[in-house]
């Protein structure tokens, strides 16, 4: 029964409330420390409650002792001595005892309800960052990267509002019945004007309530949009210098920044009217009870105590009412930021592991690529019918015009996609059938644009190795021709590098990016246009360490320069997304086809160089 309506509640068909269910559920590690904030809780609201009483018991048993006493009453005066200094001393002293109380209890459940929230928003930052990891390229690439970071660091907080505002609507309703439940008894009338203020203050958090929520959901898209558009100015920032285009970023800046300030200030602006509109009908309640209280007290039909009662009461009041009221808009601030959270995890990574995907361990492995053709999503084909067998141990390169499909091509051997038809195999074995760590522990990759990390030389090298000894990460920087020029940095192999490598040349973050791949050892190594920003004597010494690999490792090159790739076993010639020939060095000029032309008009471009 309670399992069909918690079903029929938080189902994906009431958005809502299945929002809410899923942030509660970051919470479901933390029950018991929930059940313990909860008593807390409970405790701090009934000494709150309790800390309005020795005021009123000194005015209605020591100052006015004909009133009538009641059981309230009675529970702080019954211990103490019947003289008036005693009585209101002891009172004193139960009044410093209960505003203690509600003040130690009120900073332990602040610390536990920072605990627990932070330990939700964790889980939800690492669930979301495996998530990213996960995601396939097409994701990260087509959308902007600030927008993601909002994501994980702004977003994530959506879900501790929302257990906040459930917590607080629980309470808030147990702490007006039980105010409610106090006043009654003391005069029906002037509890009837204390809950006059109910009706404009339920207004006012509708009124504001609505502006607020549409306000925050702007100012946050505001947000996500300035931290965008500043990443991608800060990111493009040589560019920028290098044509002078300055005062238009400065510009584009300036508007979203504006934008951003204008959200935030209208927001402020509506908080300023809403607590005025509070104000005014939490002092309109105060003057009417003071009124008419003031006019039963001189009847003797109220005591001075419970005047005193009434006034703080309506004060007490005043939160609950505004808890009660401003949940929903509260609630809808915490839940569209955990949406924007959820739609991200909602989004299959197009690349994972298939249902008891295969173990591989790591070996030399015979790759084949049968029938092979590949659509980016929305886009035209690329590779068409790509077949090639490459024996372990082969070096083969792949030449052809620019954007034709070579890195494409790249891409799908560590599935960062998946072929749009045809299969990939290691060893007979579908890729897809591999797990995907398997897979990758076989290839090592440096593509052309390799990621350079902040962090120092070493590092950077041994990133695919952690664990390789600095003889292993200096023999990999040798072979991949850097030693040289590492050596000459200031801190050698220490030396840090900034992010994205900016305080290396070209040419020798790609050697980094090689030597990184070299030390992983792994079976196959792809490498994406290696000489490209090389002269031709590392261009040599590159040709001449694929040269000493051959036989042991696979090595797939990828290469405009004709002179990178004339040493490899197999050459595959693109065209129009298809292998239009293939064939050694020599057999591809003699067939004096496509590759002898890109040879010639090679030999042209150096002959003109020199
Ligand atoms: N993420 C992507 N989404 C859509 N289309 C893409 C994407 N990446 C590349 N393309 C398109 O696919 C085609 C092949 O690109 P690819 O990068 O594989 O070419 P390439 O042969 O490596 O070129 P180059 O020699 O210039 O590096 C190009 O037309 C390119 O515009
Ligand atoms: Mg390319």
């Amino acid at each position: 029964m309670i399992h069909r309506i918690t079903r029929t509640l938080f189902s994906p068909e009431r958005p809502d409330a299945f929002a809410t269910f899923r942030c509660l559920s970051y919470f479901s590690e933390d029950r018991v420390r929930i059940a313990r904030l909860l008593s807390l809780m409970g405790l701090s609201m009934l000494a709150g409650i309790l800390q309005a009483w020795p005021l009123a018991v000194l005015v209605d048993s020591v100052v006015a002792p004909a009133a009538p006493h009641g059981w309230i009453q009675r529970i702080f005066t019954a211990w103490l001595p019947q003289s008036g200094a005693a009585q209101t001393f002891g009172l004193g002293a139960a009044a410093l005892f209960l505003g203690l109380t509600q003040q130690l209890l009120f900073m332990r459940q602040k610390i536990l309800q920072a605990r627990i929230n932070y330990a939700a928003v964790l889980r939800m930052r690492e669930e979301l960052f495996r998530w990213l990891q996960a995601m396939h390229l097409d994701f990260h690439c087509s959308r902007p990267l600030g927008d993601t970071v909002f994501r994980l660091t702004t977003d994530t907080f959506g879900c501790q509002a929302v257990l906040g505002v459930l917590i607080a609507v629980a309470f808030a309703t147990v702490r007006l019945i039980v105010l409610v439940a106090l006043l009654l008894p003391r005069s029906l009338v002037l509890s009837a004007i204390a809950l006059l203020v109910v009706p404009p203050l339920v207004w006012a958090n509708f009124r504001f309530g609505r502006t607020l929520q549409r306000r925050t959901a702007d100012a946050k898209q505001a947000d996500s949009a300035f931290l965008s558009f500043a990443h991608r100015a800060l990111t493009a920032i040589g560019l920028t210098q290098a044509y002078g285009r300055e005062d238009e970023e400065y510009g584009r800046f300036g508007s979203a920044a504006k934008t951003c300030v204008g959200s935030w200030l209208g927001i402020h602006k509506e908080e300023a009217g809403y607590g005025l509109a509070v104000g005014i009908i939490l002092a309109g309640g105060g003057a009417l009870i003071l009124g008419y209280g003031g006019y039963l007290v001189q009847q003797q039909r109220l005591t001075p105590g419970d005047l005193m009662i009434f006034m703080t009461y309506l004060g007490m009041m005043y939160d609950p009412l505004c808890q009660l009221t401003g949940a929903q808009f509260h609630l809808q601030s915490g839940l569209s930021s955990a949406k924007r959270v959820f739609e991200v995890l909602d989004q299959s990574p197009r690349v994972c592991d298939v249902a008891r995907a295969k173990h591989l361990p790591v070996g030399p492995r015979r790759l084949t690529l049968e029938q092979v053709s590949f659509q980016y999503p929305a886009g035209t084909t690329v590779l068409k019918e790509i077949s090639v067998d490459i024996p372990h141990g082969t070096v083969i390169g792949f030449v052809g015009a620019s954007g034709v499909g070579k890195s494409t091509l790249l891409n799908l051997l560590p599935r960062f996609y998946d072929p749009s038809a045809g299969r990939i195999l290691l060893d007979g074995q579908d890729i897809r059938s591999i797990r995907l760590k398997d897979l990758r522990k076989h290839i090592a990759l440096a593509l052309q644009d390799s990621a350079i990390l902040p962090a120092d030389v070493s590092e950077n090298i041994a990133y695919g190795r952690p664990l390789a000894n600095e003889k292993e990460i200096r023999s990999a920087a040798a072979l991949a021709g850097a030693a040289e020029f590492i050596e000459r940095l200031p801190d050698g192999y220490r030396t840090k590098l900034s992010e994205g490598g900016v305080n290396l040349s070209g040419g020798q973050r790609q050697r980094i990016a090689i030597a990184r791949a070299l030390l992983t050892q792994a079976p196959i190594l792809v490498l994406d246009e290696p000489t490209s920003a090389q002269d031709a004597h590392h261009e040599a010494e590159l040709r001449r360490t694929l040269g000493g690999l051959r036989g042991k490792y696979t090595v797939i090159l990828v290469s405009h320069r004709i002179n990178t790739i004339k040493d490899c076993d197999v050459i595959c010639v693109l065209a129009e997304g298809r292998i239009q020939e293939t064939g050694t060095h020599q057999e591809l000029l003699r067939t004096k086809g496509i590759y002898a032309a890109l040879a010639d008009a090679s030999q042209a471009g150096v002959s003109n160089a020199a």
